[in-house]
Parts: C-alpha cells; structure tokens; sequence
C-alpha cells in the first residue's frame, strides 16, 4: 500500500516536471511539425506517407443569399460558403503533449491544398473571400472555408414562368490531383436546413431544396461532387402586374356584349380594350427572355387572350355593319326620312309655332281681352293638336324602325351564338391554363 503510495507520487512529481518542462505556446507545436515556410514539400506535395492513398477531401457548400437570377444571361448568383476538410497525415499530434493544444491555425500557403474547382462558376475575380488561415486538427485533418459571390451557369427551364423552379448545378471538381477524392461532408437535407436558417436574401427566389449527387468519372480519374439547388419563384408580382389584368381585361370583354350594339359603343369599348392589351404585352417583352425554344406559357396565355379579344372586335364589327346594311334598306325601301331629318325638322317647326303664339298674345293683349284669350285657347288647342300628330307619327316610325330588318335577325342570332361560344372557348382555355400552369 505504502509501495503504490510512493509510486503514485512519483508519477505526480514525474508529471509536474515534464508539465514545466512543456512549451505551452504555438511555437513548440509548429517546430515539432516542422510548419515553415521554407518546409515546400507541406505546401507542394499530397501529403500521404503511401503515395497509393488517396486524400479524401469532404466538401459542403451553404448557400446563405440568392442575390440574382438572370433569364437572359442563364446564369445564378448566389451567397455562399464552402469548406473543405481532408487529412493531412504528417500533422498529428498529441495535445498532452502540448498543454492540451489540440486546434492549430496556419497560413494556407505553408500547407497542401486540393486543387477543386466549380465547374460552372463564372464568377469575377475577386469574388472569392477566402480566410487566411486553414484549422489543422490535432489528429491531421484540415480545414479551409471559403465565401463565394458565386455566379454559376443555370440552364433555366422558362415554360411554366412565373410558377416556375429552377434547377441549377454546382460540382466541384479536382482537377489535376489524381488521388484526390471528393466526398460529401454532410447530407443534402442538414444543408438545405442549414442554408435556410441562415439565410440571408432571396428576393424573388426563395431557396427548394439542396441535393447531392456524386460523380465519378472513372476515365481521367476526376472526381465529382455535384450539388442540385432548386429555387422556386415567387409569382405575385407577376400575377399583379400581368396575369390578373389581362384576365380582368377577357372579363370585360365578354362583359361589353350587354352593350346595346346599334350604336358603335361595343365596337369603341372592345377596341380600347384591345389597345389596353397591347400596353400590358410591352411589358411581358421586358419581362420574358427569348431563350426558349418551347413558347412559355405565359406568352401562349397572353396570345390567346389577345386572339380572343381581337376576333370578338371582328364580330362586333360585323354585327355593326349588319345593323347598318338593315338601316340603309329601309331607308331606300320605304324613301322617308331617316330619323335623324325628322328629329332636324321637328324642332324647327314647333320653334316657329311657338314663336308666332308668342307674337299673337302681345298684339292683342293692348285692343280687347275676352277674345284674345279665346283666340289665345284656340291657339294652343291647334298646337297641342299638331304636337299630337307629330308625335303619333314619330311612335309609329319608331314602331317600324323597332320591326327588326332580316340583316338585323340575322346579326342578333351570329350575336348570341358567338357569345355562348365566347363564353365556353374562354372557360375552356382558363381551364386548361390552370390545369398546365399550377397544378404539378
Ligand atoms: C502502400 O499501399 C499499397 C496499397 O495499399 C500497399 O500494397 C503497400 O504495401 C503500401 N506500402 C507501404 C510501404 O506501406
């Protein structure tokens, strides 16, 4: 007992001594690992101790900022970080050796880097802000951590805009390292999560999701980590701006068939809103790119709606120049005046009745009082007579102008078939809109 006491103390002493014998500073750390930068085999060579080991490098990409989607261009502009960690097999080191140091932080370029590169980053220079020091572990892995203004290459799929989501591709790649192996650090749902909580901007994009698929191209021994960043559009302002007037505009039009038709007010309404139309697809010309082979949608919506509407200012137009044809006969037919010359002449006629009633009273206003007003009753009794002809004589046009003309029969049924056809052509197409636009 006394034996194990003794023996414990002594470790105790042995301990302390090497304890003050231990250089607690980096320095220590850094002679013993041999990290210099006159040491160019840790900067240029991989650094295994069997040349037939590969390096595993594990890369994860975050993605923390969607700042720009451009159509035209093809081409996606994202925040975002990237780290990669792999085993550097000649810095190991104990930590109770080193007063339990067991993080070291070194400058990169004393240390090997995997060459990795993304393939569709077309991104500035200067666009990379990288950290200066690389995290050397104490049982030999290192990791490095990098933010991107990534700009990458999106083949961007436009046919169901605004209510679309795009798919786009970020892979690393090794490119002249041959035994360098790419790997994922972590799955794709932990940095879909990951990316979302720290989010930063999306604007009009909102992030989907995060996968990982990994390539291998066996042929020339290049390894591939191939991330697929879905982002879905928000489309309300495209539905304020484009979808729902548009729609508003097909409403009206069918609306403008209650227009009594005789008069040309259709034929102006359907038309201004025709004009209206061509205002809103200035503005779809701004908006959509002309990538695409396949016409997108939303062009198809916009060009039906304005076929739409221009055939149904071409019925009103005809429906117009039938009513009109109808007018013409009768005119010629029945060789009276048309209502515009009696409506000319009435008012004349009664003007100068009047204006001889006016005259008579004050003539005989000054000789005798009794006769004039007899005279005065007689007169207006002749008046009220005329009035009354002239007015059993405007009902009775009127009467014949209402009996509708064959034309006019004629234009009220081509009226009425085309708007039942109208009506079920465009709830058919919206329809079929809906269907093909927002339903998966
Ligand atoms: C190097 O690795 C290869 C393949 O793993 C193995 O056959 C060989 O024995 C290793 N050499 C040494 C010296 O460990």
């Amino acid at each position: 007992m006394a034996a194990l006491r003794t023996l414990a103390l002594l470790s105790l002493m042995v301990g302390v001594s090497t304890a003050l014998d231990m250089d607690c500073s980096y320095f220590g750390l850094l002679d013993h690992l041999n990290v210099s930068r006159d040491n160019h085999a840790l900067a240029d060579v991989r650094p295994v101790k069997n040349w037939t080991t590969p390096t595993r490098v594990q890369a994860d990409l975050v993605i923390f900022g969607i700042l720009n989607v451009d159509e035209k261009a093809q081409t996606l502009t994202t925040q975002s970080w990237s780290t990669m960690a792999w085993k550097n097999e000649f810095l190991t080191w104990n930590p109770s050796d080193f007063c339990g140091i067991d993080k070291l932080f070194v400058q990169r370029e004393m240390l090997w880097m995997p060459d990795i590169i993304i393939v569709e980053d077309v991104s500035d220079t200067g666009s990379v802000r990288r950290s200066l020091h690389a995290t050397v572990s104490s049982d030999g892995v290192v990791s490095v951590g990098q933010a991107h203004r990534l700009t990458t290459t999106c083949q961007m799929e436009l046919y169901r805009f605004p209510f679309d989501t795009q798919t786009c591709n970020i892979t690393f790649t090794s490119v002249t390292e041959i035994g360098t192996v790419l790997e994922m650090a972590s799955n794709g749902s932990v940095l879909t999560k990951y990316s979302e909580s720290l989010m930063i901007t999306q604007g009009e994009w909102s992030l989907g999701s995060i996968k990982i698929s990994k390539v291998n191209v066996k042929a020339n021994y290049t390894h591939q980590l191939s991330y697929q960043v879905t982002i879905e559009r928000r489309p309300l302002l495209y539905v304020m701006n484009l979808l729902l007037p548009l729609l508003y505009f097909l409403v009206l039009d069918v609306a403008s068939f209650f227009i009594f038709e005789a008069r040309g007010e259709k034929l102006n309404f359907k038309v201004t809103i025709l004009l209206s139309f061509s205002v809103l697809l200035l503005i779809l010309q701004d908006i959509l790119p002309s990538t695409t082979d396949t016409l997108p949608l939303i062009a198809l919506y916009c060009i039906v709606i304005f076929t739409l509407v221009w055939i149904s200012v071409l019925e009103a137009m005809l429906v117009n120049f039938l009513f009109d044809l109808d007018k013409a006969k009768r005119a010629t037919c029945s060789g009276v005046h048309t209502p515009a010359e009696t409506r000319i002449l009435v008012p004349e006629e009664s003007a100068g009745e009047a204006e001889k009633a006016e005259e008579k009273p004050g003539k005989y206003q000054l000789s005798l009082r009794w006769p004039s007003d007899v005279v005065l009753l007689k007169l207006i009794l002749e008046e009220v007579k005329v009035a009354r002809q002239e007015y059993d004589s405007t009902v009775r046009e009127e009467q014949e102008r209402n009996q509708p003309g064959s034309y006019e029969k004629v234009a009220r049924i081509i009226d009425s078939v085309f708007f039942v056809t109208y009506v079920v052509v465009n709830v058919g197409f919206l329809v079929y809109m809906h269907n093909a636009w927002l339903v998966k």
